[in-house]
């Protein structure tokens, strides 16, 4: 028996996703179980476990290696732990053409950290991800569950400093824009 079990609301998630596919396809729902796995895990690192992993594939009737491939691909599914802000920088083409690279660098500045690095204090993870899907209000970061698009590294830097004091942030567009409406006030 594995080290690591599903609980709670993440057991009837499990078992819920699992249902969703016919007989026989359960696997199909090894990202979601990767998933639900890291948010059980929220409070100690929102990562996968290698226990988890091993329970996963037993849930599934998967080789390990299997859900390790997976696991391994996604950028959503994070294999070691995370500060309490994980920062996901895209770096994509129009991304980096809006000034992604100055926003990296004004973060590994001012947090004192590398790419894939968490600070000292364990509040801050910097990861570079492809694609979030937010071109329209490039550049752009997620951090946790949140979009903050439009920076600047003024910008950014303001919402790691309130942040990791505590402070109130405001998502989205940086620059007051709704969704991704011109920037010029309506006039393209
Ligand atoms: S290129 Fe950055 S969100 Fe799409």
């Amino acid at each position: 028996m594995s080290d690591f079990q599903f609980t709670g609301k993440f057991a009837r998630e499990a078992k819920r996703n699992i249902k969703k596919y016919p007989k026989g396809k359960s696997q199909s729902a090894v990202l979601a179980l990767l998933f639900l796995a890291q948010e059980q895990n929220h409070d100690e690192g929102h990562y996968v476990t290698e226990a988890a992993m091993a329970e996963i594939a037993n849930i599934l009737d998967m080789p390990l290696i299997r859900i390790v491939e997976v696991a391994s691909f996604f950028t959503m599914i994070n294999l070691k732990p995370v500060g309490k802000f994980h920062i996901q920088l895209c770096g994509t083409t129009p991304c980096m053409l809006r000034g992604a690279k100055e926003l990296r660098k004004r973060c590994e500045d001012y947090l004192n950290i590398k790419n894939g690095e968490t600070d000292e204090n364990k509040l801050f993870t910097l990861t570079e991800v492809e694609c979030l899907g937010a071109c329209c209000n490039a550049p752009m970061v997620q951090i946790n569950d949140d979009y903050y698009e439009d920076l600047t590294p003024d910008s950014l830097q303001e919402i790691l400093e309130n942040l990791g004091d505590g402070k109130a942030v405001k998502s989205g567009s940086q620059i007051g824009r709704s969704c991704s409406e011109p920037s010029r006030g309506g006039k393209i």
